[in-house]
This record gives structure tokens, C-alpha cells and sequence, in this order.
């Protein structure tokens, strides 16, 4: 503990603890304020620190982003999405046979039964994937709730472990649901990327064909997603966990949570601009009306709630998606010259400069994936695909040590209490 603040309060002062951080801002303790009578307000959060954790740091000033102390770069060039999923799960970087293990775990665990993938029948091929993925998710609760103990160590990672092995399984089979075509099984022979290439892109009994640029750029681009500390689908996950829910119902509720477009539905929402604006001509136009606080329209993939001066990950992102490009023979994507005229006008825009709106990691990311020829609706379901081994390993480190049901308070403003009056006399 570092030393105490204090604040006079009708006179009274009253000293509050200020809990120390290893890295990034110390923390006021302000549980005791209640038993003063005050309550903090703090809508949307942007002053609160909702938990202790030890998984990812973020410094949205110096755009710096490090899972369990390494940071988001050396990760990106040097590790592959599996390595990183251990990292997150364990703490520390596995040795080489303790990833062979963790892969040959997560391979075995891929399939889903063929009674299982009857959940899709129940969709028209005109679902959103999120909506799939999200009663997939869920529905999973089915498979695993009996005598599964959330306090038992072991049963959380073997939660974990089924999670980061069964999403991109559901996701895959949420795309061949939406073409219309037969699921293909997983194939343990792949890499992880390239088995949920094979599953979208496949043809079930013959070999992959996924071109490697493809699949090692997929797997970093889950890398650069995989966590975010305490993000809004996070907290959802922290939220619904602390009730002591079923963890899969806890990850369908920040698969759900994340689908919206001002958090990980914005990369689609980025194609869908980039398609809207449709022309290099009228891109002032449309940063116009972003500036406009009469028009509802925002560049979607700009601004972040933590980083104020740029997002790592765009920037690794950035590479990703000119080495894609330059695989796929489509430099001159039209969209991506609308992408970097956006980009260049909005650094120029005291608007922008002013608020400190820098592109984030889905500006990039939309247009890589475009790129790799993965339909837009299948984007935010490849976000949810990264980001499941964050949700599941701060759902697990919010269970190892004690904790209270999420539960929060209100400032109320409604009418004060009053008599009730019969039907008959109104
Ligand atoms: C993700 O939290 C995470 O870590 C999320 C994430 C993760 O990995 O989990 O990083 C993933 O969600 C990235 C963000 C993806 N969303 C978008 O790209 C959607 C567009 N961005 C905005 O919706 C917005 O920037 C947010 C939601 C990302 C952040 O919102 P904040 O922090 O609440 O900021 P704000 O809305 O209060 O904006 C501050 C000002 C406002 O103007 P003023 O009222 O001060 O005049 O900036 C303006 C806003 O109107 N503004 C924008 C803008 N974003 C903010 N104006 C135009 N276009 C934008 N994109």
C-alpha cells in the first residue's frame, strides 16, 4: 500500500488507501466510502479500476500493450496464437513440450458431435455468424455443466482448453451455414489458423490447400486480439462469471457483448464505411460529418477509450495487412486507398487531433481480412475467435482468489416516494 488520500466529507475527513500498481496508475480504495454514505459515479467507467489483475497492461499514452509483461510486438513477429494462449492461461511462456502438449490438447478437443451441430438447423443461412456463434457458445453449457466444479482449478482449465479449441470449430460452422454448405471437420494435422481456414474454405476429405502467408497472417492477427484487459466484453465476462454462472454462458455473454459496432463489431463496420464512402472524391465529406455533432456518423475503426495517442496493434496490423495485400496481388484495393486517404486527412483534422482519435486495431484488420477473402459478417466472429483465450483467463484468475458478485449502484434522480392511488380515483 502506497499511502492514503483523504477527503473531507461534512467536515469530517476521511482517509481512503491507495493500492499500488507494478505498472501503470495506483488505485484509490474506495469501499470504505459507503459506510460514509457516498457512493462514486463513474458512468461508462472511464476513472475505475473494477478488479486486481495480473494478465495484460495497457498504457493508451505511450500505445504500449503487454500479455503477462511481453509486449504485443515481439509476441506478434515471434510467437504463434497457441504459445500465446498458453501465456495467457498459464502466466508464463510454455517450454517446447509443454506446447506440443497444449496443441495435441486443443486438437483432440475440436470436434464438435454431430448431434451438437444439429443447434445450426435451427438458423437460416441468412444469420448473423455472431448470433451462431453466440447460441453455439451458450449451447455448449449443455455438454459441460454437470459436475463441473468452477472453483477446481483443473475444471477451469479444462473449460479453457474446450473454449479455444470449440469457437473457431463454431465459427467455421457458422460461415458454411451461411453458404449453405456442409460443415468440414477439423483437421488435426493443421496449425490452428490454417484449421479454421480448412473448416470455412475446405472440402471435407481432401487436403488443406490454405495458402501459409494466409494462415500465418490469420494467427497473428487472433495474437493481436487475444486480449485487452478490462474491455467492455471482458467486464461482461467478469460480470456474469462473478455470479458464479456456467463459464460458457459467461463467454456467450461477452461473445454477445463484443458484437457491438463500438467494440468489436467495428470492424465490420469499417468495411461497411469504406464501402459507403465508396470514393477517394467524397472522403471529406464523410469526415465532415464525423466532425458533425449533428450527424450520428463516426469513422468507424478511429478513437479508443485507453489509447490516446495510437494503437500498437494497428500498427502491427498495418504490416499484416500490406503483406496480405501484396500475397493477394491487390495493392491498389480501392477500399484501402479510401482506408489511407481517411487515415492521412484524420491526422491532419485538429477534430481528430484535438480528441486524440487514432485508427485502432479494427481500421486495419477489416481490410486485411477482406483482403484474405473472408466474407465482412465473419469478421467480428474472427475477433471473438482471438479474444476467447482474454475472456476465458480473466474469468479463471477472478475465480483463483476471493471475490464479490459484481454488483454496482445508482445515482437516482426518480420521483421520491409517494402514496399510490387507486384506479378508480384517476
Ligand atoms: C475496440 O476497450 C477496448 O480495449 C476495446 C478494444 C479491445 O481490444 O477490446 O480495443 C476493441 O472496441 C476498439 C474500438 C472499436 N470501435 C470503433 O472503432 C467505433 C468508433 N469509435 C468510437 O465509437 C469511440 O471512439 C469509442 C467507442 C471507441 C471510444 O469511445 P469513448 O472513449 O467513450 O470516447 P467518446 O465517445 O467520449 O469520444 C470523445 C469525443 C467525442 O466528441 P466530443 O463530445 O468530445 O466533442 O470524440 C468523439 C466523440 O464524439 N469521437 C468520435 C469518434 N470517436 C470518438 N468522433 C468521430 N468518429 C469517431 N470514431
Amino acid at each position: 500500500m502506497k499511502h492514503d488520500v483523504s477527503i473531507t466529507i461534512d467536515g469530517k475527513t476521511v482517509a481512503l488507501p491507495v493500492l499500488e500498481a507494478t505498472a501503470g496508475l495506483d488505485v484509490i480504495d474506495v469501499r470504505g466510502l459507503i459506510s460514509e454514505g457516498l457512493f462514486t459515479f463513474d458512468p461508462g467507467f472511464l476513472s475505475t479500476a473494477s478488479c486486481e489483475s495480473k494478465i495484460t497492461y495497457i498504457d493508451g499514452d505511450a500505445g504500449v500493450l503487454t500479455y503477462r509483461g511481453y509486449p504485443i510486438e515481439a509476441l506478434a513477429s515471434g510467437a504463434e496464437h497457441l504459445e500465446v494462449c498458453y501465456l495467457l492461461l498459464h502466466g508464463e511462456l510454455p517450454t517446447q513440450a509443454e506446447l506440443a502438449q497444449f496443441k495435441s490438447d486443443i486438437n483432440e478437443r475440436m470436434p464438435i458431435d454431430a448431434q451438437f451441430a444439429k443447434i445450426f438447423d435451427g438458423f437460416t443461412a441468412t444469420a448473423h455468424p455472431m448470433s451462431m456463434l453466440c447460441a453455439g457458445v451458450g449451447g455448449l453449457a449443455a455438454l459441460f455443466h454437470e459436475g463441473l466444479d468452477i472453483y477446481n482449478a483443473d475444471h477451469r482449465m479444462e473449460s479453457a482448453m474446450q473454449l479455444i479449441a470449440k469457437v473457431p470449430t463454431l465459427a467455421a460452422m457458422s460461415y458454411r451455414k451461411s453458404i449453405g454448405r456442409e460443415f468440414v471437420d477439423p483437421d488435426p494435422s493443421l496449425g490452428y489458423a490454417e484449421n479454421f481456414l480448412n473448416m470455412c474454405f475446405g472440402e471435407s476429405g481432401k487436403p488443406s490447400s490454405v495458402s501459409p502467408t494466409l494462415a500465418s497472417a490469420l494467427d497473428r492477427i487472433f495474437i493481436l486480439h487475444a486480449d485487452h484487459e478490462q474491455n467492455a466484453s471482458t467486464s461482461t465476462v467478469r460480470l456474469a462469471g462473478s455470479t458464479e454462472c456456467n463459464p460458457y454462458a459467461a463467454i456467450a455473454a461477452g461473445i454477445a457483448a463484443l458484437w457491438g459496432p463500438s467494440h468489436g463489431g467495428a470492424n465490420e463496420a469499417v468495411l461497411d464505411m469504406l464501402n459507403e464512402i465508396g470514393d477517394v472524391a467524397v472522403v471529406n465529406d464523410y469526415v465532415a460529418k464525423a466532425k458533425d455533432k449533428d450527424d450520428p456518423f463516426k469513422l468507424m475503426g478511429f478513437g479508443h477509450r485507453v489509447y490516446k495517442n495510437f494503437d500498437p496493434r494497428a500498427l502491427v496490423m498495418q504490416e499484416s495487412c500490406h503483406a496480405v495485400l501484396a500475397e493477394q496481388g491487390v495493392e491498389d484495393e480501392p477500399l484501402l486507398k479510401i482506408a489511407t486517404t481517411l487515415e492521412k486527412m484524420a491526422r491532419e483534422e485538429p477534430y481528430f487531433i484535438e480528441r486524440k482519435l487514432y485508427p485502432n486495431i479494427d481500421f486495419y484488420s477489416g481490410i486485411t481480412l477482406k483482403a484474405m477473402g473472408i466474407p465482412t459478417p465473419m469478421y467480428t466472429a474472427l475477433f471473438a475467435l482471438g479474444r476467447t483465450p482474454g475472456w476465458i483467463s480473466h474469468w479463471s484468475e477472478m475465480l483463483s482468489v476471493p471475490f464479490k458478485i459484481g454488483r454496482p449502484r445508482q445515482l437516482y434522480t426518480g420521483p421520491t416516494q409517494r402514496d399510490f392511488v387507486p384506479i378508480s380515483d384517476r
